[in-house]
């Protein structure tokens, strides 16, 4: 029997249940929808308030500690980028909206005064959207100062599905800039037939061609899904470039990220499988 299946990270993530059997969140789950009070007042669905958008969820332990005054910072300077992207930013802790209303003047003074915090931090004082999204384990007692939630990153798409997320202890800070890379990664091979490759757009700067000689015109390209045949690739990425292996299976097929994103068709490549 043959069945047809689409490509791209979109159509990868539909592959997941969009629930969880055991209660965990992991990827291509639609993510707990829950009410919130921040510090842009109250909303009575996340997922009305993302309506149709990405967005990063981001937790952090504490208000008035030191890492997380940073992160908080840092974040704020991306702020600008990842709306351009269509993607909005909330931060959660434990600790209540009046904490961290007073907490962010000591976030914005840090940045000596030139940041403004444009997205809402939810307060999660009972710590029930923190357990929900097993940033907490849902068998610690309320009377406990600890735990705190994890630093996490929890990025969803805009069918509220959950593309991706990171987990950092209390003791390092996380890279503002892999989380953007993360954005960008994700909604350029959302539904195109590429992945990124490792250190994407930092990878490949200098290759070795057919002839002998060295490139750098492939310089941040990604690769083809295995899943696109090699008609499909030499009819919709006539420039792309194998590189040479010595299995001599075609596997590596660099495409340029010009020739991904200057497509104008819908490319939602189908492959049979029997
Ligand atoms: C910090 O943000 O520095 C921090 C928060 C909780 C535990 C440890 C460090």
């Amino acid at each position: 029997m043959c069945s047809t299946i689409k490509t791209g990270t979109k159509t990868y993530m539909s592959l997941y249940p969009e629930g969880s059997t055991d209660g965990g969140l992991r990827l291509g789950n639609i993510v707990p929808d829950f009410s919130m009070d921040t510090t842009h007042g109250r909303f009575d669905s996340f997922h009305e308030w993302k309506k149709g958008k990405w967005a990063i969820l981001f937790s952090h332990p504490a208000d008035f500690t030191p890492v997380c005054t940073t992160e908080i910072g840092r974040l704020a300077l991306k702020y600008d980028e990842l709306e351009k992207m269509d993607c909005l930013v909330a931060t959660l802790s434990v600790d209540p909206v009046k904490s961290h209303t007073e907490w962010l003047n000591d976030v914005v003074a840090h940045c000596e005064n030139k940041i403004e915090i444009k997205f809402p931090i939810i307060g999660d004082a009972d710590r029930s959207i923190s357990t929900a999204y097993g940033m907490i384990d849902p068998g610690t007692s309320d009377e406990q100062s600890l735990p705190l939630t994890i630093r996490a990153v929890f990025i969803i798409n805009p069918e509220n599905k959950l593309m991706l997320s990171l987990n950092y202890p209390a003791c390092v800070g996380r890279n503002m800039d892999e989380i953007v890379r993360c954005v960008q990664a994700l909604q350029l091979s959302y539904e195109k037939s590429i992945a990124t490759p490792a250190n994407w757009p930092n990878n490949h700067a200098d290759i070795l061609m057919p002839d002998g000689t060295r490139s750098t015109e492939f310089k941040g390209s990604v690769f083809l899904l295995p899943t696109v045949s090699a008609e499909e690739a030499k009819e919709h990425y006539p420039n792309f470039h194998t590189c040479d292996v010595p299995s001599k299976i075609e596997y590596l097929r660099l495409v340029k990220r010009e020739d991904v994103e200057n497509k104008g068709y819908n490319e939602f490549l189908e492959y049979v499988q029997s």
